[in-house]
């Protein structure tokens, strides 16, 4: 049981929710397997199920159907052990606003049973840079402050994973890179971290694997530079010296020419710059600069979301 390959393997998970008498497919046939010590990234527009499927992992909602195991430990037979192994940092900033950081360290800490002496109060107040805060109101903190309390919560049973569901919806940007950073930072001591998002800049930054999930099911899954390679269009532009007539033989990487700037696309896997130089250079077409433009991972997402959509 201590040996597992995934910290969380998830098969065929159903979940539907009735919303004012409508039926919900929130979750259908879901799998996800999330490798130990990985930061992986369950990706997907508004509504697609990401918290929901977090609410599962956390006992707050209820599966209709399929299996699930945290650490080896399947959570239909063994809540209470899976719920140790797994610290989650939920979506909404509901913070008790009469206590303080430390008190609610303290209060979170006694609800898993962790004794005095093994408490980590403190330290995880300094690493979460909140040691002026510990015994502010927390309804005193600012948005970025709660999102790092929250964070510190998950934190103060020494989970193996950390859950955290859209940890910067609606944070500054310089908040943002901060808790990226934490992540990191948790991350590297070998911790598996899962986090949801909407943004794909957030998975681009700190995914090693990437699900993308759409109304409920699985759209694909992979390293993020598996998706990434999907997409394998990239163009060139060169700013052209002069004026040109297109010649016939760069039709097939379709040429735009606005003023002296000429726009080329071409698939990576099919050809290289060098050759698309040379066919300039053969037409005599002059150039004194060159900016190439890589797919990312905004691509891959409208690419497969697009063609997974139901109402098209
Ligand atoms: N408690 C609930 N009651 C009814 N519908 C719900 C409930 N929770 C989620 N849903 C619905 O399930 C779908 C998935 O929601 P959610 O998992 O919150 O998506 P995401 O986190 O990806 O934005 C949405 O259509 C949402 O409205
Ligand atoms: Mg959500």
């Amino acid at each position: 049981m201590s040996d597992y390959k995934f910290s969380i393997e998830a098969e065929n998970v159903n979940k539907i929710f009735l919303k004012k008498s409508q039926r919900v497919d929130a979750l259908i046939d879901f799998n996800i397997k999330i490798e130990k010590g990985t930061i992986h990234g369950l990706l997907g527009p508004n509504g697609a199920g990401k918290s929901t499927f977090i609410n599962i992992l956390g006992g707050l909602v209820k599966k209709d159907s399929g299996n699930v195991k945290i650490c080896g430990i399947d959570i239909d037979k063994d809540i209470k052990s899976s719920k140790f192994k797994i610290g989650i940092v939920p979506q909404e900033l509901n913070i008790d606003p009469f206590f303080s950081p430390a008190e609610l360290l303290e209060l979170q800490a006694g609800l898993y049973g962790v004794p005095k002496r093994k408490r980590k109060t403190d330290e995880i107040l300094e690493n979460l840079k909140l040691t002026d805060q510990r015994n502010a109101y927390a309804r005193t903190l600012s948005g970025g402050m709660r999102r790092r309390l929250l964070i510190g919560k998950a934190l103060v049973h020494d989970p193996e994973i950390i859950v955290l569901d859209e940890p910067t919806a609606g944070v500054d940007i310089d908040i943002r890179t901060s808790v990226w950073n934490y992540i990191k930072s948790i991350s590297k001591l070998g911790k598996t971290i899962c986090l949801t998002t909407h943004y794909l800049e957030e998975a681009e930054n700190l995914c090693d694997n990437i699900t993308i999930i759409n109304y409920g099911k699985k759209i694909i899954e992979g390293s993020k530079n598996e998706l990434l390679r999907i997409i394998s269009t990239k163009s060139a532009s060169f700013v052209l010296t002069k004026d040109i007539k297109l010649p016939s033989e760069l039709k097939e990487f379709k040429p735009i020419l606005n003023n002296n700037i000429l726009k080329l696309s071409y698939d990576k896997n099919q050809t290289n710059l060098k050759k698309i130089i040379d066919i300039l250079i053969k037409n005599k077409i002059e150039f004194i600069e060159i900016n190439t433009i890589e797919g990312d991972l905004e691509d891959v997402f409208i690419k497969v979301v697009n063609s997974n959509d139901p109402s098209n």
